[in-house]
């Protein structure tokens, strides 16, 4: 092709991104409309008339492309956590003194940034070039948006003003999608013009947006971007603060928030809270509150994260939006663990665009502390989390006969569901109904037993697992596997008067998933049991580090964190040099002296043992003291599932498992141990459509032989697993030289 004509095709695309840049990021149009609207004319002519020079980088690829069927799941390269909240500011100084007391040594600086309140993005750039973006999901994994997010103007394709020296060969950008508010106003009024339904607010028209699997549809969505952090970073300029970070995302052409503060001291963190707080209305998107980082990177790698939230950094929101209405009774609701709740049932009212009939009261203690009695006119306030909850109560309006709430005389000291003993908690506030087999316990375990995000089992939603239990067909979540066909197909969903069948189809839905478990990994099995305090991720960690549910009822690992809890206590206790509780004498402070010396001693060597297999990283030696040290599982869940497996329960769902013949895999190996096995270091990239496993049959299989999966080609790509109808990325592998394996292919070789 004629040379010149490519030239002036990269000045021409290089021209348009840079006016991009000034219009959406800097918001300083640098061209008028109608000399924009020529250039990208004669781009569009000159891509007609040479479609060869089109790339993906090209500003004319944002306008969309053809629907998906589906999303993609993609794996987080590093997790994306979630930050502690608070509302007071009290818990913000203390925050600042608990982090300032794990770095004694170290003088603080601190940046407080606007809380965006959009949806949490990554966009990873591979050699410069975008090529995956992705929700949060959980954490872990989300969806795969990259075509949605291609249509947002403020997303450079390609980083931007860096030498070839500089350009990062991995860079992940994290921030915020949002919609500004006179974009949400606008599209609103578009929709009710068309007799659309109206977005309550612009948060969730974002989030409408990016799940659309038409991203031309998305084009026409005002979205916008800020971003505030990395992910994983490879090569590229030193990035070692957040103050650098910002620098250097604005040089690569996003956009950042236009306010931030760097602060030397709780006071000055304050201040900035509430300097934010005065200017943020003037801001063209929402906030809900302000987020505090610790600047420099190193010292948040020395205090870590705990398994949700980083260490280093928490977000202050501002007041939410308050109703106020009457409260008309208070229920108790039981949970899959057997808490009560008690729920406020309200006069309806309206509440950031939505009509809210209950609220959480949270537990009894709550409710007296607020003293919140049925017939107060509460104020109820939605904190950006689905569910409102009462946070005071207008005593003026009080009725002169109420009487103070008392959870025994409403609950007559029983279950409300199966009338059976309840208990107070005593690690929590809340009572307990302590009878395992409660239906209503039985019926939230067996949905959760069946979510997307345990086994998955199909047709198996609130309603059908309270019928299963009303019926007794089901009592417990592994009796799904003795469900006839005929028992199922049969079942009425309704009730005498109205029936309503569950059907054929579902009914075959439901055992094909539920033999479709079996295959599934530790992971999914532990967290699908409901074992309290067991969230996901703290689940799926166990499963790295043990081999199946006999390791884990019998772990040395959880048994070294409860040990070291109790050790650390002790330490506490015969410290003799503690201030607070001096010895007595000077036979006392030997004695107490040897004793202490045996503590700190077992300590070191159950917490080096962790170390080793990568349980635990130690914070700080500590000399003389007890080393202090995180754990990846802290001992309070450590001593609820060893508790579980010691339990009736625990030891019936064992045994059951064995008749049933169901042995879930972890793998045991710790998470950074794949230095081993056939792929050990290698790269791959899944794409199309598997036939004899599913995704994560497939990934858990190149994970056990050493492999790691990526989910774009790039050159660092070493193979490709094709499955059916594998389109861009099975061309873009061919092309880059990635050895392809079909499915038969890469089952043979790891056979
Ligand atoms: S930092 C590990 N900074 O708030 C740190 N988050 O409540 C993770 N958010 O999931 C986030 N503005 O979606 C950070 N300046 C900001 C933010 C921000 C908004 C969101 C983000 C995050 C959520 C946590």
């Amino acid at each position: 092709m004629d040379n010149s004509i490519k030239q002036l095709y990269t000045s021409l695309v290089e021209e348009i991104f840079r006016y991009d840049r000034a219009y959406y990021v800097d918001a300083q149009p640098a061209i008028s409309d109608q000399d924009y609207d020529r250039l990208y004319r004669e781009l569009l002519d000159l891509e007609a008339s040479h479609p060869e020079l089109i790339t993906s980088c090209s500003p004319s690829q944002r306008v969309g492309g053809e629907p998906l069927e589906g999303f993609d799941t993609v794996q987080h390269a590093l997790p994306m956590m979630s930050l502690d909240n608070t509302y007071s500011q009290n818990e913000v100084r203390e925050f600042i003194d608990r982090v300032q007391k794990l770095l004694p040594n170290e003088e603080l600086d601190w940046v407080v940034e606007p809380k965006a309140d959009g949806i949490a993005i990554s966009l990873r750039y591979e050699d410069g070039q975008f090529t995956v973006g992705a929700t949060r999901g959980d954490g872990v994994s989300g969806d795969d948006v990259t075509e949605n997010l291609r249509t947002i103007r403020s997303i450079p394709l390609h980083l931007q003003s860096i030498t070839e020296a500089d350009l990062p060969s991995v860079f992940e950008a994290r921030g915020e999608v949002i919609m500004t508010r006179s974009g949400f106003e606008k599209l609103n009024s578009m929709r009710e013009t068309d007799g659309e339904s109206l977005f309550a607010n612009p948060r969730n028209a974002t989030a409408g947006s990016l799940k659309q699997l038409d991203s031309a549809l998305v084009a026409k969505r005002p979205l916008d971007i800020v971003l505030y952090g990395n992910g994983e970073v490879i090569g590229g300029p030193l990035v070692d603060s957040q103050c650098v970070l910002f620098e250097a995302l604005g040089k690569f052409g996003f956009r950042t928030p236009k306010h931030i503060w760097n602060c030397s001291s709780a006071e000055q963190v304050v201040a900035a809270i509430d300097e934010l707080d005065r200017i943020r209305e003037s801001f063209d998107y929402d906030t809900d509150g302000a987020v505090i980082k610790l600047n420099r990177f190193d010292l948040r790698d020395r205090i870590g994260v705990t398994a949700k939230a980083p260490r280093w950094a928490m977000a202050y929101k501002y007041a939410a939006e308050q109703a106020q209405t009457l409260l008309n009774s208070i229920t108790i609701q039981v949970g899959r663990t057997g808490t009560l709740t008690p729920v406020a049932e309200l006069e309806p009212v309206l509440l950031d665009g939505s009509t809210i009939s209950r609220a959480t009261l949270h537990n009894d203690e709550e409710i007296s502390r607020k003293d919140i009695r049925v017939g107060d006119t509460v104020i109820i306030e939605k904190r950006g989390d689905v569910i409102p909850a009462v946070i005071s109560v207008v005593k003026d309006f009080r009725l002169s006969d109420s009487k103070p709430f008392d959870i025994l005389s409403i609950t007559e000291n029983r279950c409300p569901d199966c009338g059976g003993a309840i208990q107070k908690d005593r690690e929590f506030v809340a009572w307990r109904c302590i009878n395992h087999d409660c239906p209503a316990q039985a019926a939230q375990r067996l949905e959760h037993f069946a979510a997307r995000t345990a086994l998955d089992i199909e047709c198996l939603g609130e309603i059908v697992s309270d019928k299963l239990i009303e019926r007794n067909l089901v009592c417990s979540p592994l009796d799904l596997f003795d469900l006839t066909l005929e028992q199922l197909r049969s079942l009425n969903l309704g009730n005498a008067d109205e029936p309503r069948t569950f059907g054929e189809k579902n009914a075959i839905k439901l055992i094909e998933s539920v033999q479709r478990s079996r295959s599934l990994g530790l992971d999914k099995w532990l967290f699908a049991l409901a074992i309290p305090e067991l969230g996901r991720t703290t689940a799926s960690l166990l499963a790295k580090f043990h081999k199946d549910f006999a390791s884990l009822a019998t772990s040395e690992i959880l048994n070294n964190v409860i040990e070291l809890d109790k050790l650390n206590e002790r330490a506490v206790r015969v410290n003799p040099r503690s201030r607070k509780n001096k010895p007595t004498s000077e036979s006392d402070r030997t004695e107490r002296e040897n004793y202490y010396t045996q503590i700190v001693d077992q300590i070191t060597s159950r917490v080096d043992s962790l170390v080793r297999l990568g349980f635990a990283s130690v914070t700080k030696e500590n000399g003389y003291h007890p080393p202090n040290y995180t754990t990846e599982v802290g001992p309070s869940v450590a001593r609820s599932v060893m508790n579980w497996f010691g339990s009736t329960i625990g030891c019936e769902t064992l045994e059951r498992l064995i008749e049933l013949d169901i042995d879930p895999k972890g793998s045991e190996q710790g998470p950074s141990n794949n230095d081993r096995g056939l792929y050990a270091g290698k790269i791959f990239v899944i794409t199309g459509t598997l036939s004899g496993m599913s995704r994560e049959e497939a990934k858990a299989k190149i994970e056990a032989n050493g492999g790691k999966t990526t989910t774009s080609v790039s050159k660092k790509t070493d193979y490709l697993l094709a499955g059916e109808k594998a389109g861009s990325k099975l061309q873009k592998a061919e092309l880059l030289g990635v050895t392809v394996l079909d499915e038969t292919a890469f089952l043979s070789q790891i056979d």
